[in-house]
């Protein structure tokens, strides 16, 4: 089924004060969520734009891959919801999931899985494109460049219209990030690379090589690897975010894969969006202590203060993060584990969020606590340096940028992707010649 099958048997009508004339406008409907308007004949027909900074009102694309219904905390991928996924389910299957439509049989995970594992190692140029970087450089601007860099080395996954170079070229995003993540880390502190293990199950491999070192033997603790794999479900896919329109605007214009994911990444570094799991266990260490979180909490209310609490409110969900609920019970399962019982920055997100909760201005506008709130909590626990946790949720995100990159070249709608402005400025004037101005 698509938009196109799916015409409801009713129309919009538009009046235009302006003529008197009326417009006639097909509503679509998907299979569950809103109806949509549908305005692609309106600037042919009336001569307007529509006109939405920030796209709250406007749906970019069809997709068939993730529903959020932001009123009730609900996520699903495919049609499976998000808490059911991580409670069953593994990063591998769920990456299948989102890439084909379908759970996989036992078959066809484990032929999966041997397809993105092989791909794991870096060409090994690659190593002396790091050691052009500073040692002090943000991992996520190293992630940016190297990710980017990936289609100046695989020339054999470049052709878009080849659905199997399209392939290709995602098993090799989801088996080479947490490659790149670990060698940005190890980069970054003087440790040498650690190679990947192809016995070893994603995450696993993941904290292999972020923690062990050549000289020693390394065992990953299964809970913690556990953890890992089920931070990597919640935060696999969360459809048209802004790093996942940047992916399919980039692609929109038949970019390669490896720059468009690369686009992804720099869009999700920024802190309103996948940059705010750093900005909240930096804003929990200014807090310092739970005395103290009155006052930001009353910074946050301030309008002439524009400081916001990190990890609260969301553009879609006006309730519950599904994520932050199971986000939250990892957190306690991995500090029991760890037998971390006395965590500060813990004690002061728990009555961050009971004060929160309670406050009229938090109530009001609907603002819940987020995924990023508790996953820094529980990735510090891990040994995960701060500037490090922007890179795991690319390592996650990418196999959603890539089932949508997919989706979109196979969607036989797509357009380059060009919006439109209500311009402001100046209207046609004379040039001043330099000596006259
Ligand atoms: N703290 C204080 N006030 C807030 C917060 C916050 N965290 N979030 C929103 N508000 C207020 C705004 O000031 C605004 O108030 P107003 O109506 O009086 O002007 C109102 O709530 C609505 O906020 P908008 O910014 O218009 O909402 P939008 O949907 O554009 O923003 C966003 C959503 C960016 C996530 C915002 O809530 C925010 O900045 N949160 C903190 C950063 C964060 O945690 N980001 C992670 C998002 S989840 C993710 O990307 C994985």
């Amino acid at each position: 089924m698509n938009a196109k099958d799916n015409l409801k048997n009713a129309n919009f009508t538009l009046t235009d004060n302006r003529s008197g004339d009326t417009y006639d406008l097909p509503v679509l409907s998907g299979s569950v969520g809103p109806d949509v308007i549908d305005v692609r004949r309106l600037y042919a027909e009336t001569d307007c734009f529509t006109y939405d900074p920030g796209y709250t009102s406007t749906g970019s694309c069809e997709s068939k891959i993730t529903y959020i219904d932001g009123e009730q905390g609900v996520l699903l991928y495919r049609g499976y919801p998000i808490d059911q996924l991580a409670e069953n389910s593994d990063f591998m299957e769920v990456c299948y999931l989102l890439l084909y439509g379908e759970l996989p049989t036992g078959e066809q995970k484990v032929q999966f899985e041997k397809g993105v594992t092989y791909h794991t190692m870096l060409n090994e140029q690659l190593n002396y494109f790091f050691r052009g970087f500073r040692r002090d450089a943000h991992p996520m601007a190293v992630m940016c460049g190297t990710v980017g860099a990936l289609s100046a080395f695989y020339h054999d996954s470049l052709d878009i219209s080849d659905p199997k170079h399209r392939m290709v070229a995602s098993y090799r995003l989801i088996a080479k990030m947490p490659t790149i993540a670990a060698m940005a880390y190890k980069f970054s502190i003087g440790a040498p690379f650690m190679y990947p293990r192809n016995n070893l199950k994603y995450a696993e491999n993941f904290l292999y090589m972020m923690f062990s070192n050549p000289c020693e033997d390394y065992e990953v603790n299964p809970i913690l690897s556990k953890a890992m794999d089920r931070i990597l479900i919640l935060h696999a896919d969360h459809e048209q975010n802004a790093s996942t329109s940047t992916v399919r605007l980039a692609g929109s214009s038949g970019a390669n894969p490896f720059a468009c994911i690369s686009a992804g990444i720099a869009s999700l570094w920024g802190p309103a969006h996948g940059g705010a799991n750093e900005a909240v266990l930096n804003m929990l260490e200014e807090i310092e202590h739970p005395k103290n979180i009155t006052k930001f909490v009353e910074k946050a209310k301030d309008k002439d203060d524009p400081f916001r609490l990190m990890g609260f409110g969301h553009r879609v969900y006006k309730n519950f993060d599904p994520r932050a609920k199971v986000m939250h019970q990892t957190c306690h399962e991995v500090l029991g584990e760890l037998g971390i019982t006395n965590e500060p920055l813990l004690d002061i997100a728990v009555e961050l969020e009971r004060l929160a909760l309670e406050d009229d201005y938090f109530v009001e506008k609907k603002l819940y606590p987020n995924v990023d709130f508790y996953s820094g909590i529980i990735f510090k626990a891990m040994g995960i340096p701060t500037s490090l946790f922007t890179v795991l949720f690319a390592v996650a995100r990418t196999v959603g940028w890539v089932a949508q990159w997919n989706e979109m070249v196979e969607d036989p709608s797509q357009k380059i992707g060009r919006p439109r402005q209500l311009y402001t400025g100046e209207t046609t004037r004379e040039f001043v010649p330099l000596g006259q101005r």
